[in-house]
């Protein structure tokens, strides 16, 4: 999602001119840009593609905390890294602050029925479409699920083997997304998606892909002729997939997202079209396992450079306690937010802490900002869970999830997966780290660890000594959440 959302912030301002600029407001509120670096936009949008996070720490450091970027031609974006300013976009309005509007680059993979693309009505009716397939029942059967699809994948590490545990991670993310979006194991389904699910991400990789101007074919070779290709194999698994489970009587008491969608109806009875269950499915399976894949790998990557922390989480886990689990989730998305930004535009005139920005304006609240806020949390840079254990952080600044109506669908089910996975991998192998501490990279649609959170395995703890499995509950977002959420 970061890389979609640097792409869309190149892509979708329109063309202004290097210039600040300044004009009135209906009130006589001045509307100026906020300050920030005056590098020619080619320059800064490279800076903000390959060097991200070193660009947003500089800012911040000489414009405070919320700043002007110039990313390709257009008119600047602004950044937020204030947590209060940047909560009262992430929460505000959805009406005003359209969050669809900003994911267009998006729309020739997942489709324009996905929810990521939607905003208003449009958008609350599918989330509360897909909010079934996220109920207490099935989230249970998950957390087992990851617990089983964990232990295999762990049992391969041999002591001495040396690991890319990002890798590790996609297998064991891939196949828990699999099984919340088709539910139990289905080889004509899941292998296909195995192998061109992550060819689609690594296309995407490529600007060239996304970034409507290179949508040529050039005679089948161009990034964008060769992701068409991909994604037309993808397509015809999922209709397979959907037309498979429409004749599938047993469909009625499932509860993956996939039979939830074939049972849903829209608002005049009608059954849901197969290419409308196409691209929720597509969004949930993008949306779903890259995010998580990299949030394990920094949790370990983090923990093996953390002795003191890694001891006191086995410990915990050897107990059968949870609290200090918890919060080394939750810490290892403050420190290495997996998405690091989220991005609204304004649909109206707006005054935003004691700035008036104009319609149009692409706001981009930078979790990752957000997240080391000196004044919010002692130490920042610090991997320290204990700063959640107390009240679980309540009154912290704490938003991997982004917020408000378009808070993460997958939020619990990520928590759960990190949980379920971790406490599996500590209890079970002894890691060390392979080189010094690894630079957050970006990867597909995500930032994960630079060299890929290399470990190598130093022993592996037989079952026997092993605790006992336990079971997590998955906390369940319902319509009335939602409905509050607006
Ligand atoms: C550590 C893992 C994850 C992180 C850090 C994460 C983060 C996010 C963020 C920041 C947003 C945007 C929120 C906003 O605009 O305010 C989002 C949206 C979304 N996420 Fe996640 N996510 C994760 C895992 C998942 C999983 C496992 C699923 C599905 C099973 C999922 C499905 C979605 C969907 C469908 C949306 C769009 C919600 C909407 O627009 O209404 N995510 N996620």
């Amino acid at each position: 999602m970061a890389r979609a959302l640097l792409v869309t912030s190149i892509a979708s301002v329109g063309a202004e001119g290097m210039k600040e600029r300044a004009r009135r407001g209906r009130n006589g509120t001045e509307m100026t840009l906020p300050r920030g670096p005056s590098a020619p936009g080619a320059l800064q949008t490279l800076q903000w593609w390959f060097r991200p996070i070193p660009l947003m720490d500089r800012c911040r450091r000489r414009f405070g905390r919320v700043f002007s970027l110039r990313l390709g031609p257009g008119r600047p974006v602004v950044m937020v890294g204030d947590p209060e300013i940047g909560k009262s976009i992430i929460t505000g309005d959805p009406d005003v602050f359209h969050a669809g509007d900003t994911n267009g680059l998006f729309r020739p993979l997942m489709g324009s029925n996905s929810l990521l693309l939607l905003d208003g009505e449009e958008h609350l009716r599918h989330r509360r479409m897909l909010l079934p397939a996220f109920s207490a029942g099935h989230g249970r059967r998950f957390a087992e699920q990851v617990r089983e699809i964990a232990e295999r994948q762990v049992s391969s590490w041999a002591p001495g083997k040396k690991l890319r545990l990002r890798d590790e991670m996609e297998a064991i993310s891939f196949a828990s997304i699999m099984r919340v979006v088709f539910g139990s194991e289905d080889g004509s389904t899941h292998e296909p998606l195995s192998e061109l699910i992550p060819e689609m991400m690594d296309r995407c990789d490529s600007p060239f892909a996304l970034i409507p101007w290179f949508h040529r074919q050039a005679g089948g070779l161009s990034p964008w002729a060769r992701l068409l290709r991909v994604l037309n194999s993808i397509d015809a698994v999922l209709y397979d997939a959907i037309r498979q489970r429409r004749r599938d009587p047993l469909s009625e008491l499932r509860e993956d997202v996939l039979s939830v969608l074939v049972k849903a109806q829209h608002e005049d009875g009608s059954p849901l079209e197969d290419r409308e269950i196409r691209d929720e499915l597509l969004t949930l399976i993008m949306a779903g396992y890259e995010t998580t894949t990299s949030g394990l790998a920094w949790s370990l990557e983090r923990l093996m450079r953390s002795p003191e922390q890694m001891e006191r989480l086995q410990s915990e886990v050897r107990d059968g306690k949870d609290e200090y689990l918890d919060a080394v989730v939750k810490e290892t998305l403050r420190v290495r937010p997996v998405v690091p930004i989220v991005a609204r535009r304004l649909t109206e005139d707006r005054v935003i802490g004691d700035q008036l920005f104009e319609r149009g304006t692409i706001l981009m609240v930078s979790i990752y900002l957000v997240h080391t806020d000196p004044d919010s949390f002692g130490d920042p840079d610090e991997f320290r869970p204990e700063r959640f254990l107390a009240d679980g952080g309540r009154d912290l600044p704490w938003v991997p999830f982004g917020g408000g109506s378009r808070r993460c669908l997958g939020a619990s089910f990520a928590q759960v997966e990190m949980k379920v996975v971790l406490r599996e991998v500590v209890s079970r192998v002894q890691l060390e780290p392979v080189g010094g501490p690894e630079p957050q990279s970006r990867m597909r649609f995500t930032f994960a660890p630079g060299r890929g959170a290399a470990a190598r395995v130093v022993e592996q703890v037989p079952p026997s000594r092993a605790p006992a499995t336990r079971r997590f509950r998955v906390p369940v977002p319902d319509e009335k959440s939602v409905q509050a959420e607006r």
